[in-house]
């Protein structure tokens, strides 16, 4: 699935990935439901492999699993003085590991956006061992000043039949409040601008001051 930001833009998707949740909401409210200490955890379409070095200082493996090449050898480079870390190219309908190889997934706004996943639904089955969990992390476009950018970027979007769908397959959803909190104002609208298109990022640059926005997220959850 196309992803210009990231492919295009690494270095901007770096600040942005470092502006999200300062206060760590999302991993507490992830480590509440199945704290990945001393088990395996996969960070499925893992980027430049951001998220892997914190994982891997509890989980005892931890797999990066990404399809886009340069962004694969980004995390590689990124990880490789961890030894319990190993980053494969693959994707979500095709993950590159043995049946019930993991305990964790965490899958941070990549492919799993709802009706279309399912081929990737199949695959978490196959990897998670029973009693595992996997997690989705995705926005809220029904809430939060950053949900109101990402409605007008995505008018078809529907986040009721988003839930629907999710209900429909067994998650559960923990909606959330997190923010972005930039270190400048420049660095708020470098990523404003690979997020959303030349007019909107315009618009929201012109209307919304700051160095951060509230960010209303969904974290969807399963045991398998
Ligand atoms: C917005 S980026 C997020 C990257 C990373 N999760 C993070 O939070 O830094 C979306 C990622 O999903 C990856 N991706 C796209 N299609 C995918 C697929 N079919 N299976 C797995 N990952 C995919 C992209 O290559 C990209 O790295």
């Amino acid at each position: 699935m196309p992803s210009p930001n990231i492919w295009q833009h690494p270095a901007t998707y770096e600040l942005e990935n470092r502006a999200v949740d300062p206060g760590h909401v999302l991993e507490s409210a992830m480590r509440e439901i199945a704290d990945w200490a001393g088990l395996a955890l996969l960070d499925l379409g893992c980027g430049t492999g951001f998220h892997l070095p914190a994982f891997a200082e509890s989980a005892s493996s931890v797999f990066g699993v990404e399809p886009h090449p340069a962004l694969v050898n980004l995390a590689r480079r990124r990880t490789r003085a961890l030894a319990n870390v190993r980053v494969l190219q693959g994707t979500a309908q095709q993950i590159p590991l043995p049946a019930a190889s993991v305990d964790v997934v965490q899958v941070r706004w990549a492919y799993f956006f709802g009706p279309g996943c399912e081929p990737g639904l199949a695959e978490l089955a196959r990897v998670v061992r029973t009693g595992g969990t996997a997690f989705v992390i995705d926005n809220d476009a029904a809430r939060s000043t950053f949900g109101s950018w990402f409605r007008r970027a995505h008018p078809a979007t529907d986040p009721c039949e988003i839930e629907r769908f999710w209900s429909v397959q067994g998650w559960s959803r923990v909606p959330l409040d997190i923010r972005w909190e930039f270190g400048s104002r420049a660095d708020f609208e470098s990523v404003i601008r690979i997020e959303f298109s030349p007019e909107l990022a315009d618009q929201i640059v012109g209307a919304h001051e700051g160095t951060g926005v509230e960010y209303a997220v969904n974290l969807w959850w399963r045991r398998f």
